[in-house]
């Protein structure tokens, strides 16, 4: 990312903080829509907390995805002011057509003419400036760069979780995160240190918080706790007791142990000082907006971000436990089932109802786990009675050879009058079942494709 295109990204986004500040001035509820993930709950958080401080109103609602069918019925409701966070960058015509002035911030691929203007709508995306918006910024970075000229540097913090939430923190953080970051550590509202990154250490027996650990993913370790028990056992380690419980050379030990496998266990950890306890641990609070997100209790989600938490927050933590282990009967799934492969990607299947917002997630864990062959993209399919739900999960080694599954699944999907995109890393699509057999023939060779040139 070049700093000039970060320059025109910082511009945009003032200039949507202009329109926000001029409707907030005239007491003009703010009509928010967000996406129902980590990213999505924290960026509408985000925009409603400066909202907020303003002594503005608004009024917001969370969805799985934008159908273009919402945008039509928005044009009914009579707000002077629309604000899409994670969502909207696939219609701007359509955006732009609302009675209202709107705000589009979003960090999709966007498809089509990247320098149209309009004249009641401000795009801030990072891709419409060459920038990556998997790894440069999530939506809550692209919200928190919108109202960031209205002074809110204490929402840094928030802007980092759902960066945490759409895995872009993984490696070394860069772009428009790494300068939030900075912006939020100078300010003393974030705290960097370094730790061993074993997920529930605190509140788990050693061996299942391990093998709660997917963020790095831990072969042999993660999702399979009686792999787990056997690791720590040949190594003469306690499994039943809390990691804070361990001996220091126990905890030296076991830190040489994991490093082996991968020296990304140990690594800078952030924290929001302010914070309830909880959510202090960014990638915690991350966990438990997703854990929501999953469960559809996207209430819960935007109340523990706006700070409405009487009850939601011990909702959002009971979800999270909730979650992961459906992560690691998933994940068994996958082992058990294997993926079919064509040329140049693979597949997995389900009928079942209760695993289908997991099969993305299980995709890009079974790829860094290699219990999926890590040379091909996975494409998850999910039945839905007569559609396909589809999610695409590939990895970086891919990417630089050329993959771009938001590219794929768009394309592919139209042909069969279905919809989907989002970034080349991950995507989805939405098909109807009878043209799967077509749908994943076409993927394989536009993926062949994308390999090839
Ligand atoms: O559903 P999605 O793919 O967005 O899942 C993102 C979440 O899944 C992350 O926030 C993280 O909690 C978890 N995850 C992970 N390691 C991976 C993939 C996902 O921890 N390799
Ligand atoms: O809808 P949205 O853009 O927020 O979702 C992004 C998706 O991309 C998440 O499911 C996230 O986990 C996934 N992702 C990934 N690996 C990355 C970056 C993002 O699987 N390196
Ligand atoms: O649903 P899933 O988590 O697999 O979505 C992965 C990415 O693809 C997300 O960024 C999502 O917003 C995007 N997507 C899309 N169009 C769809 C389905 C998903 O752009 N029809």
């Amino acid at each position: 990312m070049t700093q000039e295109a970060q320059h025109y990204l910082l511009n945009r986004a003032d200039e949507a903080c202009s329109l926000l500040k001029e409707h907030i001035k005239k007491d003009h509820v703010v009509r928010v829509i967000s996406h129902n993930d980590s990213d999505g709950l924290s960026a509408a958080g985000v925009m409603c907390n400066a909202i907020s401080k303003q002594g503005g109103k608004f009024h917001v609602t969370i969805v799985p995805r934008l159908k273009e069918e919402f945008v039509r019925k928005l044009r009914n409701e009579r707000y002077k002011l629309f604000v899409f966070c994670d969502m909207g960058s696939a219609y701007p015509d359509l955006i732009s057509k609302l009675k209202a002035d709107s705000i589009i911030a979003d960090h999709h691929q966007v498809l089509g003419d990247h320098d149209k203007e309009y004249e009641n709508l401000v795009h801030v995306n990072p891709h419409l400036f060459g920038m990556d918006g998997t790894r440069d910024v999530s939506a809550s970075g692209v919200s928190y760069l919108t109202v960031r000229g209205m002074d809110n540097v204490e929402l840094t913090g928030l802007a980092l979780v759902g960066a945490y939430g759409d895995m872009q923190c993984s490696e070394e953080i860069i772009g428009v995160n790494k300068m939030m970051l900075d912006e939020g550590l100078n300010a003393g509202v974030i705290e960097e240190h370094e730790d061993l990154k074993i997920t529930y250490k605190k509140e788990e027996p050693l061996y299942k918080a391990l093998s709660y650990t997917f963020n790095p993913a831990l072969k042999g370790i993660s999702g399979d706790p009686e792999g787990t028990k056997a690791f720590l056992e040949e190594r003469g380690l306690s499994y039943g007791i809390k990691f804070d419980d361990l001996a220091e050379e126990e905890k030296d030990l076991l830190k040489e142990e994991l490093m082996k496998i991968t020296p990304k266990i140990f690594d800078k950890v952030y924290s929001i000082p302010r914070e309830t306890p909880v959510l202090r641990n960014i990638e915690d609070y991350s966990r438990i907006l997703d854990a929501c997100g999953k469960n559809k209790k996207y209430g819960v989600g935007l109340s523990i971000c706006i700070g409405e938490r009487e009850n939601a927050l011990e909702e959002g933590i009971g979800f999270a436990k909730k979650y992961r282990d459906s992560l690691v009967k998933g994940i068994n799934w996958i082992k058990k089932e294997g993926s079919v492969h064509l040329d140049n990607i693979q597949y997995i299947y389900t009928e079942d109802k209760s695993r289908k917002s997991l099969m993305g997630t299980i995709s890009s864990i079974g790829l860094e786990l290699e219990i999926l062959d890590p040379n091909k993209p996975v494409i998850a399919i999910s039945k839905m009675d007569n559609i396909i739900k589809v999610s695409g999960r590939t990895s970086m080694e891919l990417i630089r050879k050329g993959v771009n599954l938001g590219y794929a699944l768009g394309e592919a999907a139209k042909s069969f009058n279905g919809a989907g995109g989002g970034h080349n890393i991950a995507a989805g699509a939405v098909v109807p079942f009878k043209d799967m057999d077509n749908f994943t023939d076409i993927v394989d060779e536009i993926v062949g494709t994308q390999i090839r040139q």
